[in-house]
């Protein structure tokens, strides 16, 4: 069959993770790529310091490794951290030949370098960077070569809506992934794929909070979607929150990058006051959980809105050249970073749990495979070091089409009989507020419960509220017609149930996961796995 609704490999997300696969795929097998948004449009686009890898003869791979597993606070599995360091120079280096224009300079012999920056947890100098907008000079060449490429079909506005397996259609013989359903967003029809691979590269799920630095596209949809058809996913409890946001009422969502601390930026308190040095003897560039935990607390402790990040001690013209992203922005709100410091609160930014994959993206599906922020590979144990996802993304789409190319002869061809989307039971939804009351519900009461510090109070209240707004989603989603917004508010619950569950089950803090009732890190780390087939039948299918 030769129809872009049944390629090769069926590829769900469109940003570093997906687009890097799908190029790679495309100069052997048709690839089908699905955005739920525009194609350049997700995480990616946003990632500001860069891709931390050993590419200098002052770092090492044992010092980028330690640093990893340090700041994974005993999580981290340690053969995942090293395949995935040994593995980043390579993957840095196709990006470069793919076009991507990282930051030069001239070194001290003279000649032209890559400039590498400093971030949070790193012992060295490793993060190759596009001044501070990496993530729109990867994610823009990517998108661009992938538009040109005559093997990849591009679905923009295309969300997806559930996996379809051979279990859920009743076919005997090994479980397989099949394709799946998804909403044209253009025309309101659900689509249905098939395909011989598909991929998830969907991303994070930090919608899931009422403050983060993520764009609308971080809904969980991978997760919740592996879920559903039957995948483990350990460590939701370990969502990271970024220590510096921007504060202001204008600005919804505009992340500070961790490079103007790396580059001697320093965190103040209204009256001038450094505070860092009282919480971590790195001071500012302590890890992130730390960084984010000491503002949570000197801001609650003293009552204020925010805390200032100061770097106007570096001369102007050195600010400029290194953040000319963020001056910019900044001025735009009437903030002069080279004269004033910068209003910051900490704001959810990156999901280091997810769908459990092998070293080549592999989930516990066969034909199903999972890359980038939507996965747990055991990188990132329980907090993850800046820096490390666009490694994560660029390393696994490697390993992964390694694998995908390797056994595409012998799977299946793509189920050309798959059934259509049945509508004939719902009707047009009637009342639309429903689905935004309970978005807003939710992303407020895991800002509030299950947030940077959590106790078993709260958590246990936030798993009464999310038990009920899950109910009421399930009936909405039976009986009316879908829409994106739905299709998002169905996830991210689900999600947000993960994560719950996940906090309730760690019995200590650790990493990114502080709970009052449990202050002490165990001896023994072990991850959170959750089962589907273990929890109740509702809760597999809702
Ligand atoms: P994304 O880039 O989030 O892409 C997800 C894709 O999936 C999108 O195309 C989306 O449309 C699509 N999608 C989702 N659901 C569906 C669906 N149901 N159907 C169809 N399509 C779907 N990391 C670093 O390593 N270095 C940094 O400097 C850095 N800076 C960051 C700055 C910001 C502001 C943010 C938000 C993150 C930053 N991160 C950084 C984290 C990093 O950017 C992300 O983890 C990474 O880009 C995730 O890539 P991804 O391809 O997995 O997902
Ligand atoms: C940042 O630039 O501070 C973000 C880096 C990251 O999330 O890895």
């Amino acid at each position: 069959m030769n129809h872009p609704n049944s390629p090769d490999v069926l590829i769900v997300g469109s940003g570093a993770a997906g687009l890097s696969l799908a190029l790679r795929l495309a100069d052997q097998v048709r690839v089908t790529l699905l955005a739920k948004a525009d194609l350049t449009q997700g995480s990616s686009l946003y990632a500001q310091g860069g891709v931390a890898a050993v590419l200098n003869n002052g770092d090492s791979i044992a010092a980028h490794v330690d640093d990893t597993l340090k700041a994974g606070a005993g999580l981290c599995h340690p053969d995942t951290v090293a395949f995935t360091v040994e593995h980043g120079a390579a993957a840095v280096h196709w990006l470069i030949e793919q076009g991507v224009a990282f930051t030069r300079e001239t070194g001290p012999d003279g000649k032209p370098h890559y400039h590498l920056t400093r971030e949070g947890g790193h012992s060295r100098r490793r993060v190759i960077h596009a001044a501070d907008a990496t993530g729109k000079a990867m994610e823009t060449t990517l998108a661009a070569r992938a538009r040109a490429h005559p093997n990849i079909t591009i679905r923009e506005q295309h969300i997806a809506v559930d996996l379809i397996t051979g279990r859920k259609l009743g076919r005997s013989g090994e479980n397989r992934c099949l394709g799946l359903y998804a909403l044209n967003k253009a025309s309101g029809h659900v689509e249905v794929f098939s395909a011989r691979s598909v991929v998830l590269a969907t991303g994070g799920a930090s919608k899931v909070y009422l403050y983060t630095t993520n764009p609308d596209t971080s809904t969980g949809d991978g997760i919740a979607m592996a879920w559903r058809a039957g995948c483990r996913i350990a460590n939701m409890e370990f969502v990271q929150f970024h220590p510096t946001c921007l504060y202001h009422p204008q600005a919804r969502t505009f992340l500070i990058t961790e490079a103007v601390r790396g580059e001697g930026g320093r965190l103040l308190l209204p009256n001038g006051k450094p505070f860092m040095q009282d919480h971590d003897p790195r001071g500012e560039l302590a890890s992130r959980d730390i960084v984010a935990r000491a503002i949570d607390y000197e801001m609650k402790r003293r009552g204020l809105d925010c805390v200032y990040l100061d770097i106007s001690h570096k001369p102007a013209d050195f600010v400029r050249a290194h953040f000319p992203t963020i001056h910019a922005r900044l001025r735009e709100y009437g903030i002069d970073m080279t004269r004033q410091p910068i209003p910051v609160v900490p704001a959810a930014h990156y999901t280091c749990g997810g769908v459990m994959t092998d070293r080549h993206g592999l989930t516990d599906l066969a034909g199903l495979y999972a890359i980038g922020e939507c996965t747990f590979t055991g990188l990132h144990g329980a907090n993850r070091l800046a820096s490390n996802s666009l490694l994560e993304c660029a390393v696994f789409a490697e390993s992964a089409f390694e694998h995908i190319s390797a056994q595409l002869a012998a799977a299946p061809p793509a189920a050309g009989d798959l059934p259509a989307w049945d509508e004939s039971r719902v009707s047009d939804p009637d009342e639309l507020v429903v689905v935004s009351h309970n978005w807003d519900e939710l992303r407020r009461f895991m800002w509030d419960y299950v947030g940077i510090v959590r106790t078993n109070k709260r958590l246990e209240r936030a798993r009464h509220r999310v038990k009920l707004l899950r109910e009421e989603i399930r009936e909405y989603y039976s009986n009316f017609r879908i829409n994106s917004d739905l299709i998002e508010l169905r996830n991210l619950a689900l999600v947000a149930e993960l994560i719950i569950r996940s906090a309730q089950e760690r019995k200590e803090s650790r990493g990114l996961h502080y709970s009052r009732d449990y202050p002490d890190t165990l001896p023994q780390a072990t991850d959170t796995v959750l089962v589907p087939q273990h929890f109740d039948s509702d809760q597999t299918t809702g």
